[in-house]
Order: C-alpha cells, then structure tokens, then sequence
C-alpha cells in the first residue's frame, strides 16, 4: 500500500459515455440490467468499516472513529456480538442514504481460516423451496444461520420496517462479513417475504455451486459484488469450470476495481462485469495474491483497528507457508 493511489471514477463514465454517447448510469442499466450504484457503494463500503469496530459503546452512541462521514448520525437499533464464534453485525437507519442499513463483519485473520477450512457442502435442504442440487460452504453458512445473529436480526429488521416502511434494506459486509451478508439477503426474501433489498459485498468469498448462485440470483437479483484488483479472498474456495455442480461459483454481480498505469501514475477504475458472476474478464484474469488488496476498499480500511500485521497474518491464517504463490490460481 505504499502507492499513493488515485481515484478517477469519471475515467470510466468518460470511457462509456465515448463509447455510446450516453452517460455510465444509462449505460450501464440498459446494458446490464444492473443496480450498480456508485453513490450506495461509497457509503455501504463505511458501514462495512465501522462494523469492524470492537468498542460496542462507541457504535451503539455512533461516536467510534469510523462513525463519521457519510455514515454520520447512523441510528442503530441493535448491535449483535457473538464472542464464541468472533462474530458481529448491526442494524439501524441510515438517514444519508436513506436505507434500513444491515452490516457484518469479516473475522479475525486466524478465524477466518477457521471457516474457510470448512470445505465441506452443506446440500440446501433447509427449507428453501423450489432448489434441486444446491450446495453452500457450510462454515459460511452456519456464521449466518446457526448463531446469535439471525435471530436478533430478524427480530430488529421487523421493527423497524414497521417504523419506516418506506426505506429499501441495504445488506453489506466485507470478507466473511460479504458471504454472511448474501446468506442474510436470501433468507430475508426467501423466508420472510421482504422487499427492496440491496446488497453490496467486498472481498466476498465464494459461497455455494453453480445451482445456488443460479438460485441466488433470482432471488436476490440487486447484489453487486465488489472485488479489488488482486484481492485473494475473491478467488476463495476455488472455482473449477469442468467439476459442474461440485465447483464453488459465484454469484452476480461483480463490480472490479483494478489499477491502470499512465506512466509513473497509478489510477484506479473500475468494470461492471457480465451476469455470470464467474466474468473471465474481471478479477478472475488476475492472480488472487494479494491480502492488502482485500484490506482496503475505495480508500477505507476493512479490518480490526488493532491488527497490528494484518499481512502477513492472514497470508499464515490462510495457510501458504511460502506465501500464496500458486495453489489458489484460477485458471
Ligand atoms: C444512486 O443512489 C442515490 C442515493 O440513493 C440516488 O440519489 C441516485 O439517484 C442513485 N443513482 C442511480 C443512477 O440510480
Ligand atoms: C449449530 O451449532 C451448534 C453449536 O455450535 C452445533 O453443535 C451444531 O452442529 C451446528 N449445526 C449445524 C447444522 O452446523
Ligand atoms: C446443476 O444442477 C442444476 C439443477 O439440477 C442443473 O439445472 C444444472 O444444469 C447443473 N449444472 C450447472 C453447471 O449448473
């Protein structure tokens, strides 16, 4: 991280306005059909940071550090720790966006390893109607459905869409936090009838077979899935084209941030890539070796305050004892 980088978003609006004499926005719906939302994105990436926050008085006054800006006067309706499996998440109105605003956290380097290890399949058979052979990492899927978290969520969720029925629900999360996010946006709509949702994930990792990402995103169909140039997580559990059902596969849609050099400058844009969530043209034509790419995101930091080697701790964590140099290449 020790390139000063610049962000040029307009490159890209000016890229596509050129390219078709319309502006991003117009573009990108009509060819898309997509929900990218720049604007969104900027302030869920700040939630997503501030839910990494360990002092729990400073989020439920909203005073932490990361509780400024454009997350500022978040009114939080309820803060959701659970100790024994290094969890966390919120939920509360956001008067900015305007938007009922749910966030959970990534985890600890070493825990996450934790889950990830877990590469066993959970079949989905908990009562999701209408899915043959779908499969989810059930680690991911246990942080969501088999803790403290799902059922104060719910409960908080409830209220306040009775207070404010108006406001679309934004589900956000970064890492961990990005996987337990889409688990939360599939249960709200499958099992509760809710409406309106929005998710925004970064770093996520993969979550299920092609037959739940299928099924995903006919439920969940305004997800947009942030990735980071050669954010390792992303390419987290491998994806293999050839195995049918038995691969992980993503689900739609991936939005890429990437660098481009204009000589000695450095700039970063981004791509709004296909529906199949697997683009070949977006993070996947890049090897996934990078843990500073996974710890920030759009300038803001996504990891623990106190985490004082971040790096190279998540580079152990995640098991690769010479550094993750081939094993986790995509193709
Ligand atoms: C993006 O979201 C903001 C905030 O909700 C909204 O004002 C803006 O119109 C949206 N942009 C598009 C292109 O939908
Ligand atoms: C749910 O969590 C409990 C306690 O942590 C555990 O014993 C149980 O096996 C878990 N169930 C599933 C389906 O993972
Ligand atoms: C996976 O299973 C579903 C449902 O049986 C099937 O429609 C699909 O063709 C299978 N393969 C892939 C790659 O999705």
């Amino acid at each position: 991280m020790a390139v000063k980088e610049v962000f040029i978003w307009l490159l890209v609006s000016v890229f596509f306005a050129t390219a078709s004499g319309r502006g991003l926005d117009q573009v990108t719906q009509k060819k898309h059909g997509d929900t990218y939302n720049q604007t969104i994105t900027l302030v869920l990436v700040k939630f997503a940071s501030a839910v990494y926050t360990d002092d729990a008085a400073s989020l439920l006054s909203w005073s932490c550090p990361r509780c400024i800006g454009l997350t500022k006067g978040f009114q939080i309706a309820d803060l959701i720790v659970d100790e024994p499996h290094c969890l966390q998440a919120f939920v509360g109105v956001s008067n900015i966006l305007p938007a009922i605003v749910v966030a959970f956290r990534g985890t600890q380097e070493r825990s996450f390893h934790n889950w990830l290890e877990d590469l066993y399949w959970k079949q989905l058979d908990f009562g999701y109607p209408g899915v043959t052979d779908a499969m989810v990492h059930h680690g991911f899927y246990s942080a969501y459905h088999n803790t403290t978290l799902r059922p104060r969520l719910i409960v908080a969720i409830q209220s306040l869409i009775l207070k404010r029925p108006e406001l679309p629900i934004m589900i956000t999360g970064h890492s961990m936090g990005g996987a337990m996010a889409a688990f939360c946006a599939l249960d709200l709509t499958v099992n509760y009838g809710m409406e309106n949702i929005d998710v925004v994930t970064f770093g996520q990792p993969r979550i299920g077979n092609p037959s739940f990402a299928s099924y995903y995103n006919a439920y969940v169909p305004k997800t947009i899935r942030m990735t980071h140039n050669h954010d390792i997580v992303p390419h987290l559990p491998p994806y293999y084209s050839i195995l049918d059902n038995w691969t992980y596969h993503h689900s739609a849609r991936e939005v890429w941030i990437y660098k481009i050099a204009f000589g000695i400058l450095n700039y970063e844009t981004q791509k709004i890539c296909d529906g199949t969530g697997e683009d070949p043209d977006c993070s996947r034509s890049v090897i996934g070796n990078s843990i500073s790419d996974h710890l920030e995101y759009l300038g803001t930091v996504l990891r623990t305050d106190h985490s004082h080697d971040p790096e190279d701790s998540l580079l152990s964590a995640l098991g690769a004892p010479e550094g993750p140099r081939n094993w986790y290449k995509q193709r």
